[in-house]
C-alpha cells in the first residue's frame, strides 16, 4: 500500500504519555499532510518520532507497506527527512556551503569518487537555492542571516536531500507572506513531482486548508480527525480542539476561509 502508515503509535517522555496510540494512514505520496494542533499537543513529538529521533514506547510505522524500523539510522536508510522546529545557532558555514553539507550528508558513505560528483552537487544546490528565490545568498554566511533567510536555508538543505519522506516542522514560522506562499508552493510541485510523503506542521490553518492535501488534528497526543482539510477543519473541531469560535466561509474565489470571532467558552468541553 502506497504512502506511510502510522499503527498504534505511543511516545511517552519519562511516565507521562504524550502520544496516545495513533493510527493513521495511508499519509499518500504526492501529498502533504499538514499536522495542526494547539502547542504542547505533541505535532513536533510525533514528527521527531518519524524521524526515528524520539523512541517509540510502543506501535509501528510502514512506508508502502513495508515496516519502517523506528531508528534514525532506518529512517535515513529510507531517505526520511526531518528539519526541526528551531534552527541551530552559530553556524560558522556559507549558505552554499550548508546545502552542500546536507546534500552529501544524504549520499553519505556510499559516495565512491566523491571528487567526481561535486560539480553535480553544486550545481544541484545551486538549482535547490534558485527554487526557493535565495540564490542571492549563497556566499553569505549563515550566521549573519535573518531568522526567515535561516529559515528558508534550512528548508533548501531539507529538499537537496531528495527525501521519500520530507518532514517540516513549522518551516513557515518566520516567513513573510510572500515567502509562505512561495515555499508551499515549491512544496506542492516537490511533493508531486517526486512523489513523496510530505508532512508539514502549520499553525496557520488558512494555509493548511488552501496548500494541503489532508489534515492530521492533533489533541492532547490524539489524533482527532484526519482527511481532507475541509471535513478536519470544522467549527466543532476549532471549538473543541483551539476553544476558538470560527467561521469556515468561501471567500470570492472560493477557497475555505477560517475567521476566528472570539474564544470558546471551554466548560463542559471534555479534557482528555
Ligand atoms: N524532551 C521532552 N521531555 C519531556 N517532555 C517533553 C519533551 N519534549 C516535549 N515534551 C512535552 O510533550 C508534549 C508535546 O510536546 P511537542 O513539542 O510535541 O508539542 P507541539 O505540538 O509540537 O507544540 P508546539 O506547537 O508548541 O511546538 C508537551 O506537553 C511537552 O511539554
Ligand atoms: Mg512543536
Amino acid at each position: 500500500m502506497s504512502g506511510l502508515h502510522i499503527h498504534d503509535l505511543s511516545v511517552n517522555y519519562g511516565r507521562r504519555q504524550v502520544l496516545v496510540s495513533l493510527d493513521a494512514g495511508p499519509l499518500p505520496r504526492g501529498q502533504i499532510t499538514a499536522l495542526l494542533g494547539p502547542n504542547g499537543s505533541g505535532k513536533s513529538t510525533l514528527l521527531r518520532t518519524l524521524a526515528g529521533l524520539t523512541h517509540a514506547s510502543s506501535g509501528a510505522l510502514s512506508l508502502d507497506g513495508e515496516k519502517l524500523a523506528l531508528s534514525a539510522a532506518s529512517a535515513r536508510s529510507h531517505s526520511v527527512v526531518y528539519l526541526p522546529q528551531a534552527l541551530p545557532a552559530g553556524v560558522r558555514l556559507q549558505v552554499l556551503e550548508s546545502v552542500l553539507v546536507a546534500c552529501r550528508a544524504t549520499r553519505g558513505a556510499s559516495l565512491q569518487a566523491r571528487g567526481a560528483h561535486h560539480g553535480n552537487d553544486i550545481a544541484h544546490a545551486h538549482a535547490v537555492l534558485q527554487r526557493l528565490g535565495i540564490d542571492p545568498l549563497a556566499t553569505r554566511s549563515l550566521d549573519e542571516l535573518s531568522g526567515g533567510q535561516r529559515q528558508l536555508v534550512g528548508i533548501a538543505q531539507a529538499l537537496v536531500r531528495d527525501p521519500q519522506v520530507l518532514l517540516l516542522d513549522e518551516p513557515l514560522s518566520a516567513l513573510d507572506l510572500n515567502h509562505q506562499f512561495h515555499v508551499m508552493q515549491v512544496l506542492r510541485d516537490v511533493t508531486r513531482e517526486r512523489g513523496i510523503v510530505t508532512v508539514v506542521v502549520l499553525h496557520d490553518i488558512n494555509v493548511a486548508m488552501r496548500a494541503c492535501d489532508r489534515a492530521m488534528l492533533l489533541h492532547d497526543g490524539r489524533i482527532v480527525q484526519f482527511g481532507p482539510p475541509p471535513a478536519v477543519v470544522t467549527a466543532t473541531s476549532l471549538a473543541h480542539v483551539f476553544g476558538v469560535v470560527a467561521r469556515i466561509e468561501p471567500c470570492s474565489r472560493g477557497h475555505h476561509q477560517v475567521l476566528i470571532d472570539g474564544l470558546a467558552d471551554r466548560t463542559g468541553i471534555a479534557s482528555r
